[in-house]
């Protein structure tokens, strides 16, 4: 039996990473995925390294920082659709610096894209997921929440999303909408790809389980949250990080 049989999800920076191995895990557990990411190229060619997994698949180019591409993204949902069961806020960028050295510009573009993203696809989605009988909301915040030199910015974003995701979880429980936050730790994906070789060694070191994580771990718990397993779990963090973050 499929977890998630006929229903309709929206997965945000789904074009590669941890968004693209959500997508996967949902087309295999039988729901229909909106793909939305920055480019259309990019959501072609993820589209094409899913053509393994049988299922429907709308892809959706939209800056989720951008509020008149997130509304016009949700007024599309709707008119193809009319309904939504749930959303993914898993697109997120990093741009890291000494808080010192931190350019507005780099503050700026963080809590745009992680919070404000998060806010405004969120605040257009929900009377959507409203009439859904299984409404979820999944939020990426990251075991940086609680603090990481370098990532003053970061680290502010993924801590306002845990706030936004327990105030949401007490004002939507009576619509019977879940919401919950992932904080992964160290996963394997571009993101961290694109640390230098010596401070990710230094990472590895201090995973109290031996390795990195994979998108498939983070996806594992989405897909979790996303059940009828899950209908009485709401305002939680759930730490995927081998330990990392104890
Ligand atoms: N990789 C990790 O170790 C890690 C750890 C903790 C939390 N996270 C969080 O998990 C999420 C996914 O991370 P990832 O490692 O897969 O990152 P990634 O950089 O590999 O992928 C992020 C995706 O989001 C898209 N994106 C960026 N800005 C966007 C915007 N404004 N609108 C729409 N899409 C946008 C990108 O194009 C990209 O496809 C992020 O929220 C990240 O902060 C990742």
């Amino acid at each position: 039996m499929k977890k998630l049989s006929g229903r309709i999800v929206i997965v945000t920076g789904a074009a590669r990473g941890i968004g693209l191995a959500i997508t996967r895990q949902c087309l295999q557990e039988g729901a229909r995925v909106v793909m939305v990411d920055l480019r259309m190229e990019d959501l072609e060619s993820a589209r094409e390294s899913l053509k393994d997994v049988p299922g429907d698949i709308t892809i959706k180019a939209c800056d989720v920082s951008n509020e008149d591409q997130v509304k016009e993204l949700v007024n599309s949902v709707k008119t193809e659709f009319d309904a939504l069961d749930a959303l993914v806020n898993n697109a997120g960028i990093t741009r890291d610096n000494l808080f010192m050295r931190m350019s507005f510009e780099q503050w700026q573009s963080v809590i745009n894209v992680n919070l404000t993203g998060t806010y405004l696809m969120t605040r257009y989605c929900t009377a959507l997921i409203r009439k859904s009988s299984a409404g979820r909301i999944i939020n990426l915040s990251s075991v940086a929440a609680n603090g990481n030199p370098g990532q003053a910015n970061y680290s502010a974003s993924k801590a306002g999303v845990i706030g936004l995701t327990k105030t949401l979880a007490l004002e939507l429980a009576r619509y019977n909408i879940t919401v919950n936050a992932i904080a992964p730790g160290f996963i394997e994906t571009d993101m961290t790809r694109a640390i230098p070789e010596k401070a990710r060694e230094e990472w590895l070191t201090k995973i109290p389980a031996g390795r990195a994580g994979k998108p498939s771990d983070v996806a594992d718990a989405v897909i979790f949250l996303l059940s009828d397993a899950a209908a009485y779990v709401t305002g939680n963090i759930l730490g995927v990080d081998g330990g990392l973050g104890l």
